[in-house]
């Protein structure tokens, strides 16, 4: 795996140290634990299966051999508040590493779930650790549906990967390579600036929402057209009487993706 990896590779940081073993609970929680030993910006933690793989909003995250799994062990210098928009840009870079593998052009979900065909392909966890002195490290951990034809009763209308959609299995230590060598080019553009001013239209270009009729679900269920994002990574939408909202956080809902009708 490791050196497989390593043929593929052609970063400067990223991924020059490499925490691997065949089986772990989450690489996000072996990551968290290397974390608080000092261990250097850029490791990554990877594995071929999770007992406890773990989803965002305390979900599981079923982890059966045939996928990747992986986690990044990051040290920006940055403000504690950009850190959240890290997340925007590991969709863009996973959404070039399985173009340039496969000939399947998936699209983002506003923030960051990677999907196609409106099933979810990719998913991201990313965890910040705060110190005395701001950011300790985020670890951003990634899921990818590569090799996997069947999925459980609860998620089979919600979820794909790379095998069903193309028809072919591919190779989980290539598209993790690929995978990071687009995500380091992207963070260093974004650390520039710390927002995504220059990287806004492409993700744009990428997002499944655009132009489409989004739910928003926060105090107040309301229905709107989605614009895009602006240089804070936030999703502008149009509501009624053509007023543009400004969306943080919280659940937005595509009409058509996962099941919403
Ligand atoms: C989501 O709910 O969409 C996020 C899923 C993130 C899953 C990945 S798999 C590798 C890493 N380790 C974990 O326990 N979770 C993340």
């Amino acid at each position: 795996m490791v050196e497989e990896m390593k043929q593929h590779l052609r970063t400067k940081w990223l991924g020059n140290t490499i925490v691997y073993e065949t089986c772990m609970d989450s690489t996000n929680a072996v990551a968290k634990r290397v974390g608080r030993e000092n261990v250097t910006n850029g490791t990554v933690v990877i594995t071929k299966k999770q007992t406890a793989g773990r989803g965002r909003r305390g979900r599981n995250w079923i982890s059966p051999e045939g996928n990747c799994y992986f986690s990044m062990l990051l040290r920006p210098n940055m403000q504690v508040s950009n850190a959240s928009q890290i997340t925007l840009v590991v969709a863009m870079a996973l959404v070039k590493a399985v173009e340039q593998i496969s000939d399947l052009k998936p699209q983002i979900k506003w923030p960051n779930d990677v999907v196609i065909d409106g099933k979810k392909l990719c998913g991201i966890l990313t965890e910040s650790s705060i110190g005395e002195y701001g950011l300790d490290y985020v670890i951003v951990g990634v899921g990818v549906n590569v090799n996997q034809r069947d999925f459980d009763e609860e998620i089979k209308n919600m979820a794909t990967s790379i095998v069903v959609q193309c028809g072919r299995e591919m190779d989980c230590p290539q598209l993790i390579a690929t995978f990071l060598n687009h995500f380091e080019m992207l963070l260093e553009t974004f650390l520039e600036t710390e927002d995504m001013s220059v990287l806004k239209t492409e993700y744009n270009n990428l997002l499944v929402n655009r132009e489409k009729e989004v739910r928003i679900l926060d105090r107040e269920e309301r229905i709107g057209m989605a614009l895009g994002i602006n240089e804070k990574g936030e999703l502008l939408v149009r509501t009624d009487g053509d007023i543009i909202e400004t969306i943080v956080s919280g659940e937005v809902s595509v009409r058509g993706l996962y099941g919403y009708v």
